[in-house]
């Protein structure tokens, strides 16, 4: 199972679910079955690693940054990924502009399963610097997602 979590730069949002998720899923013992890799919709940042304040919130939650570097969405993306995770309204109409006719379900808001907030954004950081604030949304909307996605796996 792939998994790809989108937001507009991939230095914030993203690389932080990027990372939150693959420990949840190491610590789950599933590493062996789902991947999970990130990527941004906008050019800014290309090849820069995670935002200074992503990157300490990260290290406070015990995330590394190891090979985080952000990279624009490309074609390959919509095909490779099961799951297309993203951030805020804004990432959910680009990205159904962009996938392939077959792939526009593959497109969720991160906040889709978590009861009662199901259309609510995780606004960007890059701009309010409540960088914590993302990090604890995503510390409850991705064990929604970590479960969904282990109900299909083949066993
Ligand atoms: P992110 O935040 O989408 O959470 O990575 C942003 C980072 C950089 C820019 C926009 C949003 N930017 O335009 O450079």
């Amino acid at each position: 199972m792939n998994v790809l979590f989108v937001c507009l730069g991939n230095i914030c949002r993203s690389p932080m679910a990027e990372a939150l998720f693959r420990k949840l899923v190491n610590d789950a013992g599933l590493s062996g079955q789902i991947n999970i890799d990130s990527a941004g919709l906008n050019y800014e940042e290309i090849g820069n690693g995670p935002h200074p304040g992503a990157a300490k919130v990260m290290h406070e939650h015990g995330l590394s940054t190891d090979g985080l570097v952000a990279r624009h969405i490309t074609d390959h993306d919509f095909k490779w990924a099961d799951y297309i995770i993203c951030m805020d309204q804004m990432n959910l109409n680009e990205l159904r502009q962009l996938a392939p006719a077959k792939d526009v379900a593959k497109v969720h808001l991160a906040n889709e399963p978590v009861p009662g907030k199901k259309n609510q954004e995780i606004p960007d950081p890059w701009y309010t610097h409540r960088f914590e604030d993302t990090y604890q949304s995503l510390a409850v909307a991705l064990p929604y997602w970590l479960n969904i996605i282990k109900g299909q796996l083949k066993r």
